[in-house]
């Protein structure tokens, strides 16, 4: 893309409603622009960055196993009703009613919705175990969004829901949910931890979070700092195997991590004192077992190979898409803007013309442009007519994650300048060197 092109409506000043550095940067970066309290419009930027999140999450549930499909926004009242939901779920559901009168709803969740296309469709437990999953649009009325996507009223989330046939196999279930989302978050250059969460109403101990530390979430979190140790790094996982499941979910649950609402102060203590670590953390999804609480009621059954009917058990696993560009952003940047993760970044190189309209630095560019494009990648060229300093602050701003800077005076020597937005490191090297380079980074990612 070239910036000439492109639409990226950069603000200069800060927005005074923004509180927290991601919600700033978001709307300084032109990434979203708010339409009504907690309700955004996704600008180029930002849709880029969104889109390259919910690639990663598509890409880690099917490596799990997980089958995509799309459910509408809108639901009828009436399968909320089946349930007890429809009465229980509050002011935080958002409710229409339609030109004939009937009570629908815009889905704050899945679960009945879910329920109703698997008991429909599936007879026989030799269906299972089954986990379908997709990636759409909320709606919850929150009384206070706040911090831009962070909290939104419409937010997108991917919500899996897993059918299976015993309690054991929906453990299986959840754990192999734990290892997707480590796996997941990780290529986002996160590090997520998996926390031990209050089921709530619903009963039973098996939820847990996922928290990304950061001054500004919204959870108080305790946690025995091994837990920072562990990468789950680049192993292959076999994720139809229940041993090698669980050995990996104990892994991470086995050092104490949890949220204030579950917290122990006495276990906490029994850390080594050097160890205990209390923070803030921001969720960024949540993995929950909840055994037959809507096959029970919504009929959800299947035939056992006895010939009984039993009904099925589920659990629900969510990770909040557009949420968590606010949490890497927090995650990941400095008082000059965003410093992507190369696995997220919107683009990956910048291309930054010091002297545009210069007859070798506009071909020494367009031909880099054109090299790191035959390389499969996605370069945003800054052919712009602004002065050198004014390019550099949007690049640092929008954070791309390397920049190759191209100016007269080195070029007369060959070389253009690369660098790295995270350690502001430059180097000079030939144009061919500097391609190279971003193309063996971005091989791995
Ligand atoms: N209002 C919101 N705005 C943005 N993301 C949200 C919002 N509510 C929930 N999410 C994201 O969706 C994920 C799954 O939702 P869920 O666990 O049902 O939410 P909650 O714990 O807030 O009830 C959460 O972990 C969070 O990352
Ligand atoms: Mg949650």
């Amino acid at each position: 893309m070239r910036l000439s092109r492109y639409f990226l409506p950069v603000l200069k000043e800060t927005p005074a409603e923004a509180q927290i550095v991601s919600h700033r940067y978001m709307l300084r970066a032109g990434m979203i622009k708010q339409q009504a309290a907690g309700i955004y419009s996704w600008l180029p930027l930002g849709y880029k960055v969104l889109r390259r999140i919910e690639q990663i999450v598509h890409e880690e549930q099917q490596r799990a196993g997980h089958i995509p499909l799309l459910m509408p926004t809108l639901q009828p009242a009436d399968l909320w009703r089946e349930s007890g939901r429809y009465d229980d779920y509050g002011e935080e559901m958002l409710r229409i009613t339609d030109r004939h009168e009937r009570d629908m709803l815009y889905g704050p969740t899945n679960e009945e919705m879910i329920t109703d296309i698997f008991r429909s469709h599936v007879e026989s437990y030799k269906q299972l175990p089954m986990t379908l999953y997709h990636i759409q649009w909320k709606f919850r009325d929150e009384v206070r969004p706040r911090f831009g996507v962070m909290r939104g009223r419409e937010f997108l989330m991917k919500d899996g829901y897993n059918f299976d046939l015993t309690y054991e196999d929906a453990m299986h279930a959840y754990n192999r949910h734990m290892v997707s989302y480590l796996r997941t978050y990780e290529r986002m250059g996160l590090q997520a931890i998996p926390m031990r969460a209050d089921s709530g109403p619903i009963g039973g101990d098996d939820t847990h979070e996922f928290l990304v530390l950061a001054s500004t979430g919204e959870s108080e979190v305790f946690y025995d700092s091994a837990i920072t140790d562990l990468k789950f790094g680049d192993r292959v996982v076999n994720y139809d195997d229940r041993a090698e499941c669980a050995a990996i979910v104990k892994e991470w649950t086995t050092p104490y991590a949890r949220t204030d609402e579950t917290h122990d102060v006495a276990l906490f203590h029994d850390i080594p004192v050097e160890r205990q670590k209390t923070s803030r953390g921001i969720e960024v999804g949540q993995i929950f077992y909840f055994g037959t609480k809507y096959s029970e009621p919504m009929g959800a059954t299947v035939v056992t190979a006895d010939g009984s009917r039993v009904p099925v058990h589920m659990g629900s696993h969510g990770i909040g898409v557009s949420r968590l560009l606010g949490a890497i952003i927090e995650a990941s940047h400095d008082d000059k803007g965003i410093i992507w993760p190369e696995g997220v970044t919107p683009f990956h190189c910048g291309i930054v013309n010091l002297k545009q309209g210069n007859g070798d630095t506009d071909a020494a560019c367009d031909a880099i442009y054109a090299a790191l494009k035959a390389k499969g990648l996605d370069p945003l060229y800054d052919d712009t007519d602004e002065r050198a300093g004014a390019k550099f602050a949007t690049q640092d701003l929008i954070g791309l994650p390397w920049r190759i800077t191209v100016g007269p005076r080195g070029l007369a020597n060959g070389k253009v300048e690369l660098t790295s937005r995270r350690t502001g490191e430059s180097e000079e090297m030939s144009a061919e060197a500097a391609i190279a380079r971003v193309a063996e980074i971005y091989a791995t990612i």
